[in-house]
Order: structure tokens, then C-alpha cells, then sequence
């Protein structure tokens, strides 16, 4: 028993802001963040919400399965950027969707987000548990920026990307996770500090602070490790992988990535120049534009593998069954 991906969906903010706009808001150039990073746009919500873009990325893959929102028995949704602390965002998509019969839970792993919540729904599958389920990462990081830090502000997004995944004989080769507790302080935001009758605080809201090249050393180590181990526990050579689905925080850390496992940048589709880094919606985004550009055909193998805060990661194998 593993998991089959048999639909997917994403959506994205309605405002596009491009690095020259960004140039009257922080001590920054077109120049340095395309140079850097690659990017040079992202959308910004304005009128949207973490659940909103959910809730559509989440239809828009349930449209393209070909499912009801009744058959969803599991709905995960990985995120750092729930627009409440409880209920979970999870929970408002099973509201909207109306799809009473799932369990529905969010769980942060950052940018490894979907594939820990791919992982998790194969785990569901195999116990028996579920049998349907939609995995979302969705993401509204422009409210977790400091707008004056230009080392953080540039390099984020908004979006979501969602996947019906079923139980299945076929579907997911192999999952690889990790974590590193110990340098988690390298990329940090904090939440609600303790505020009650008993402790003075006076309430500070912090934003996401970033030590950039600690968090790209940790990337261009750990992934091209994570991606080696999928394809051997898939027992499958990298030559027979078609596309690797990175994380897309940054240009330079997928070309480090392909330049290690020896593959040219062909097999590494990006989408980091228009939308920017957008944690746990990264992976799902991007398979949703291959997917939906008709880049997959039966029996394509592909590789998914997230990286950031925590750390964790995740790397997946899939033969496409579509
Ligand atoms: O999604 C989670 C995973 N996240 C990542 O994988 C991010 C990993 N890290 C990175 O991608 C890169 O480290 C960054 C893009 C964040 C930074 O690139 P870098 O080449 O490591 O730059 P740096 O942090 O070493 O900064 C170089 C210079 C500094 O100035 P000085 O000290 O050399 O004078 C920074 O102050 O660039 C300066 N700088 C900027 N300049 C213009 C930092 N941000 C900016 C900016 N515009 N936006």
C-alpha cells in the first residue's frame, strides 16, 4: 500500500509585486535579489488569507481529481502561517469544502511541509485509516516579515498548493525525512510571548529573522543527501528521475544541488522567479504547473524534496500514475 497523487491545484494572491517596487520600500536592488536568489516577483496578499488561498488551491485539486469533497477522509495542511492559532486551518478547509467525513489536522514542518504531510497521509493509508486525502501547504509569509529587514523581506511569497492523494498499489516510491532541532535557531519566527497575571510582558510581535548562509550551507548539504537516499530506497537509478521538485527558495541552492547529484539544471523545473519562496506551498505549487502544463505523462518518475526551518526535510520518489 502507498500513496497516489491523483490531482492537484494551487492559487496566488491577486497582487504581483515585482524587486523594483521593493527598491522604495528597503535598501535594495533588482540587481542583488535577482543575483542572489533568482527571484524577481512573488504575490503579496491583500485581500487574501492563508484559508482563502487554501480553499481554492484545495478545490481546485479536488476539480482536477475528479473527487467530492465527501470522499476526503484526511485533510493535513502544512503551514507557519494559519490565519488562527486554533481551530487549525485544516479544519476551516474541511468548513468550506464541506467534507464532513475527513480528519483534519495543520502541522508545521516549514518548508518540508507537504512532504511531511505526504508522508503522514502514506502512513494513514497503510494503518487502514484513510483511504482519501488532501494535503495542502499554504502560506501568507508576508505577514510574518519584518518590511525594514531587507535580508528576509525580499525573498518571501504568498500561495498555496494542494494534492488529492489516494491509497493505492502504485504512486510513491520512496520517503526520506528529517530534522535538526540542534540549528533550528538559524531561522526562527516567534509567536504570542506568555502574557498573564503572573508574568510581566509586555507584548512584542517578532518577525521571521534569518542567518541566510547558515540555512544555504544546511540546504546544499543536506538535500543533495536526502535526494541520494530516496532514489536508493526507490531502487532506481537518478538517471530515470524526469523532473526534481526542489524547495524553491533559492536558484543558486538548486543548481549547487544539481551540480552535486551530477544532473543538468533541464531536470529542475523552477518557479522561484515569479512567486518567490513560500515555504510549505513551494512543492505543491510547483508540481501543479508541471502537472497542469502537461509535463507528466504514466510512469514518469519524479522526485519532491522540501528544506527550511526547524530543520527538516523531506525528499519523496513518485512514479506518476495519471
Ligand atoms: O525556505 C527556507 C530555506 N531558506 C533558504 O534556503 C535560504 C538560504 N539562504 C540564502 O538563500 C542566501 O543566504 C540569502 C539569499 C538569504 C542571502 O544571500 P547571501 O549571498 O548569503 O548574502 P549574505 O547574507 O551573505 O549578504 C551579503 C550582503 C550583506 O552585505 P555586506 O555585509 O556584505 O555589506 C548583506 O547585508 O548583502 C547584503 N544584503 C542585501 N543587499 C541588498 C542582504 N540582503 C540584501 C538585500 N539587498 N535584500
Amino acid at each position: 500500500m502507498t500513496a497516489e497523487i491523483i490531482g492537484t491545484g494551487s492559487a496566488l494572491p491577486m497582487l504581483a509585486v515585482n524587486n523594483r517596487e521593493l527598491e522604495g520600500i528597503v535598501d535594495t536592488t533588482d540587481e542583488w535579489i535577482k543575483s542572489r536568489t533568482g527571484i524577481e516577483n512573488r504575490h503579496i496578499a491583500v485581500e487574501e488569507t492563508t484559508t482563502s488561498l487554501a480553499v481554492k488551491a484545495a478545490e481546485a485539486a479536488i476539480r482536477n481529481a475528479g473527487v467530492s469533497a465527501q470522499e476526503l477522509d484526511l485533510i493535513i495542511v502544512g503551514t507557519v502561517s494559519g490565519d488562527l492559532c486554533f481551530p487549525s486551518t485544516a479544519c476551516q478547509i474541511q468548513k468550506a469544502l464541506s467534507a464532513p467525513n475527513a480528519v483534519a489536522f495543520d502541522m508545521n514542518a516549514a518548508c518540508a511541509g507537504f512532504l511531511f504531510g505526504l508522508a503522514v497521509a502514506e502512513a494513514y493509508f497503510k494503518a487502514s485509516m484513510a483511504k482519501t486525502a488532501l494535503i495542502v501547504g499554504a502560506e501568507v509569509l508576508s505577514k510574518m516579515m519584518d518590511w525594514k529587514d531587507r535580508s528576509t523581506c525580499v525573498l518571501f511569497g504568498d500561495g498555496a498548493g494542494a494534492a488529492v492523494v489516494r491509497a493505492s498499489d502504485a504512486g510513491v516510491l520512496s520517503m526520506v525525512q528529517g530534522s535538526d532541532g540542534e540549528r533550528g535557531g538559524a531561522l526562527t519566527c516567534g509567536n504570542r510571548p506568555v502574557n498573564n497575571p503572573f508574568v510581566s510582558n509586555p507584548f512584542r510581535l517578532e518577525y521571521a529573522k534569518m542567518e541566510g548562509q547558515a540555512v544555504y550551507r544546511f540546504a546544499v548539504r543536506t538535500v543533495p543527501e536526502a535526494v541520494r537516499q530516496a532514489i536508493r530506497q526507490a531502487g532506481i537509478e537518478m538517471s530515470e528521475i524526469k523532473y526534481f521538485l526542489l524547495h524553491q527558495a533559492n536558484i543558486r541552492i538548486i543548481e549547487a544541488v544539481a551540480k552535486k547529484l551530477e544532473q543538468p539544471m533541464e531536470k529542475f523545473p523552477t518557479n522561484l522567479q515569479k512567486y518567490g519562496n513560500i515555504s510549505a506551498a513551494s512543492v505543491p505549487i510547483l508540481l501543479d504547473d508541471i502537472n497542469q502544463s502537461g509535463r507528466l505523462q504514466k510512469g514518469d518518475k519524479i522526485l519532491l524534496a522540501g528544506f527550511g526551518a526547524g530543520f527538516t526535510w523531506g525528499a519523496a520518489v513518485l512514479e506518476w500514475q495519471r
